[in-house]
């Protein structure tokens, strides 16, 4: 009897029925940077709060990044509000938290028109900078933070949104309110490049910009990269924001990644959130319904198989928070939840369709 059972038993299993892993058929969550670790690093935009392995957010932190931004306090008006004056104890304390727990840290950012104060741009009298003024300024302060953290930052997004972001005919390629680019049209960039690897030959530099997979944009961004490229500007990489939606064109995505593939270079999603709404005029909600739960559990892992496919160029996927608590989208009565760890930064459903997509 019992051997026929097990004849039984044999004869009914095929090699299919075998788990390779039974890891995978589990729904215990995988730390995200176990799930990644043969792919491309992890990472999550932290403020200074963070940075306590006895904290919530400091313990998702350790359990699932190994890498981080600073959200804010990089930018240049958090290291050098004041000419001549910077203050280094905010991000100091990220890259002390980064060294103790083994993680990489992006540099964010050294030029931008945004969050950075007036005294790069304009004179005592409100007068825009001769270009030799200004220029002297911005190599002064790259190479103060570059220097600072050579060899603890191992990447700068060096240049920060300087595409004109819509353009119906074409015409406008720059943004032309940038104060940079008033003073001195895009020569800037170029020079920041050249500032920054003179100050970390080793780092490697990117330019970041967001709406960067829609065609309005990425053309720009691909003719700016490859100017710098064909003029041996030092930049080794392009920074793909990821400000988008559970609705934004998987299509678009990849078209993207080819094109900057075919150029060679770095892509990193730097700034990753993926908001519940498919557009602005969706009335907003400040609980997690179950629409928004399935629209995330299908389009994060939609996503995350694009970037798996390119994952010999993507050097980096960062989040641009931890959890579903905080995100820079939210606005009283409505809530974007656009993380893949909810409000008490636990996985969400969403996690766990990411999980089954890599150990399938
Ligand atoms: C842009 C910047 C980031 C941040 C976000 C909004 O994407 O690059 O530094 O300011 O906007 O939080």
């Amino acid at each position: 009897m019992l051997a026929a059972i097990m004849l039984l038993i044999i004869s009914c299993s095929s090699p299919e029925d075998v788990d390779p892993d039974p890891i995978d058929n589990s729904n215990q969550p995988i730390p995200l940077k176990e799930l990644f670790k043969d792919h491309f690093p992890i990472g999550a935009a932290v403020t200074p709060n963070h940075m306590d392995s006895r904290t919530p957010h400091g313990r998702a932190l350790i359990q699932h990044f190994n890498s981080l931004v600073a959200e804010n306090v990089m930018k240049p008006d958090a290291l050098q509000r004041v000419k001549g004056t910077y203050t280094w104890a905010n991000a100091d304390r990220i890259i002390q938290f980064a060294k103790e727990n083994n993680m990489l840290v992006r540099g964010h950012t050294l030029t931008w028109h945004s969050q950075t104060p007036d005294w790069f741009f304009y004179d005592e009298n409100g007068e825009l900078h001769t270009p030799e003024v200004a220029m002297k300024q911005l190599e002064e302060h790259i190479t103060a933070v570059v220097s600072r953290y050579k060899g603890d930052v191992y990447a700068w997004d060096v240049v920060n949104e300087a595409m004109f972001d819509w353009d119906p005919n074409g015409q406008i390629i720059y943004r032309e309110d940038s104060p940079w680019y008033k003073i001195m049209g895009p020569a800037y960039i170029d020079s920041a490049f050249v500032y920054a690897h003179r100050a970390d030959p080793d780092a490697k530099l990117f330019y970041n910009d967001y709406n960067s997979i829609f065609s309005w944009k990425r053309n720009k961004i691909f003719d700016l990269v490859k100017r710098l490229k064909d003029n041996n500007i030092p930049i080794h990489g392009v920074g793909l924001q990821g400000h988008w939606n559970v609705g934004t064109s998987i299509q678009d995505l990849r078209t993207t990644l080819e094109l900057f593939r075919g150029l060679g270079v770095e892509i990193q999603i730097t700034e990753l959130d993926l908001s519940v709404y498919l557009s602005p005029n969706e009335p907003g909600s400040t609980t997690y319904t179950e629409q928004f739960n399935m629209r995330q559990r299908i389009a994060y892992p939609e996503i995350f198989r694009v970037l798996l496919d390119y994952s010999d160029v993507i050097t980096g996927v960062t989040f641009w928070g931890i959890g579903d608590d905080a995100s820079w989208l939210d606005t009283p009565g409505r809530k974007h939840f656009p993380f893949l760890l909810d409000e008490q930064l636990q996985p969400k459903p969403a996690y766990l369709e990411v999980q089954r997509l890599i150990r399938r």
